[in-house]
């Protein structure tokens, strides 16, 4: 059976993160460029990786609709579309963004490393349209106070959640990620009483405990996100980041959701900007404006290894077998014997420290 290897999006959470996002320039000496450095991903992050092993470092690339097209061409993955963006009782922005690069470590200095080595080589290629540089803060809480991340999927429910199955069959293994910016108005949000506050997120400030269902207002963060379909609840991967700088004022949070279907986490966004129903939408949006939004693929480890500056990469239909499972990728996820893309950071692990 052939073996796909997912990137890392379901790598173990950091201490530190950068969130790239870059524009390809027009011309095919920056496409070739791009793609270079596609194929050269898993080699560049062993260099650096290998540093300090402790420091779990990983880097996820994410393409945008038009890069892809541009970049790799057909086939063409059936959920990739540009961010849509949403305009209820707030506004959630679609903002301009070939590619993605999400690099994670337990340090800085491994992130920052690598996002260098990423600019070498494609810098005179792209145009940067948002750097963040992300830190967790206290008890994994968001800069609002709020224990952030705990009712993420882990272990296999991760794996469900986010990676592409036989559903596309030239993509098994893959994903796609959405990101926004947001900024708080932390003057506002502080000036909210606690409980009000909990009401919003639906769940207890300083204990983190989740509110009974039938306490939790009806615009409650955790009630607008949370989807069924046919009684089961659709999940995502999240790992926001705070970020901020304390001389301009800015405190934000950097929502990252990686799911196997794009629709899921628009679906969570509409909830949350227009309302269920209509004008019942999320409080934290009163406090927290979205600057940003794109939508990205992100294809195998497989796939990008085996991207050339050429032309376009072997295609992963010859990788992923049609009948090939999840549960085929799941498997896959677990160490490579020859170690392709294979720092401890990218494989078998779970989303939660
Ligand atoms: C300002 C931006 C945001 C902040 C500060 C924030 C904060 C939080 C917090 C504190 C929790 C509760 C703890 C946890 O389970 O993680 C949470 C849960 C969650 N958030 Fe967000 N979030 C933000 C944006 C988003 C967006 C844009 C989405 C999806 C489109 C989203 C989806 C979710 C989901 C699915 C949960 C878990 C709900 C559950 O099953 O209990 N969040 N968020």
């Amino acid at each position: 059976m052939s073996s796909v290897i997912p990137q890392p999006v379901v790598a173990k959470l950091t201490r530190a993160a950068i969130f790239l996002v870059v524009t390809v320039k027009p011309g095919d000496q920056h496409e070739d460029a791009v793609r270079a450095l596609c194929g050269d991903l898993s080699s560049l992050l062993r260099a650096v990786g290998f540093r300090d092993l402790e420091g779990r470092l990983s880097c996820i690339m994410g393409f945008g609709s038009d890069a892809w097209d541009r970049l790799f061409g057909k086939p063409r993955p059936i959920g990739l579309h540009p961010f849509r963006e949403i305009k209820g009782q707030h506004h959630a922005v679609s903002t301009p963004g070939d590619i993605l690069f999400h690099i994670r470590a337990m340090h800085m200095d491994l992130c920052f490393e690598l996002a260098t080595h990423i600019m070498s080589r494609i810098g005179d290629a792209v145009t940067t349209v948002d750097e963040v540089h992300g830190f967790k803060y206290f008890d994994e809480r968001d800069l609002l106070g709020f224990v952030d991340g705990t009712e993420n999927p882990v272990d296999e429910a991760a794996i469900d959640a986010a990676i592409i199955g036989d559903e596309d069959p030239d993509f098994v293994g893959s994903s796609y990620v959405i990101t926004q910016k947001y900024l708080h108005d932390l003057k506002g949000w502080n000036a909210v009483p606690v409980e009000q506050q909990e009401n919003i997120i639906g769940r207890a400030k300083l204990s983190d405990i989740e509110q009974a269902d039938a306490a939790k207002a009806t615009y409650a963060h955790n009630v607008l996100t949370n989807i069924e379909e046919n009684g089961e609840q659709l999940q995502i991967v999240r790992d926001n980041m705070p970020f901020g700088d304390v001389g301009k004022g800015e405190f934000g949070t950097y929502f990252i959701g990686y799911a196997r279907s794009p629709d899921r986490i628009e679906k969570m966004l509409v909830n949350m900007f227009v309302g269920l129903p209509p004008g019942n939408y999320d409080r934290l949006l009163d406090f927290s404006k979205a600057v940003t939004g794109t939508l990205f693929f992100v294809p195998t480890a497989t796939f990008l290894d085996n991207v050339s500056a050429e032309g376009a990469a072997a295609q992963p239909s010859s990788l992923s077998a049609n009948d090939q499972s999840a549960a085929d990728v799941s498997e896959s996820q677990r160490p490579a014997p020859d170690g392709s893309l294979g720092i401890g950071s990218l494989k078998g692990e779970s989303a939660n420290e």
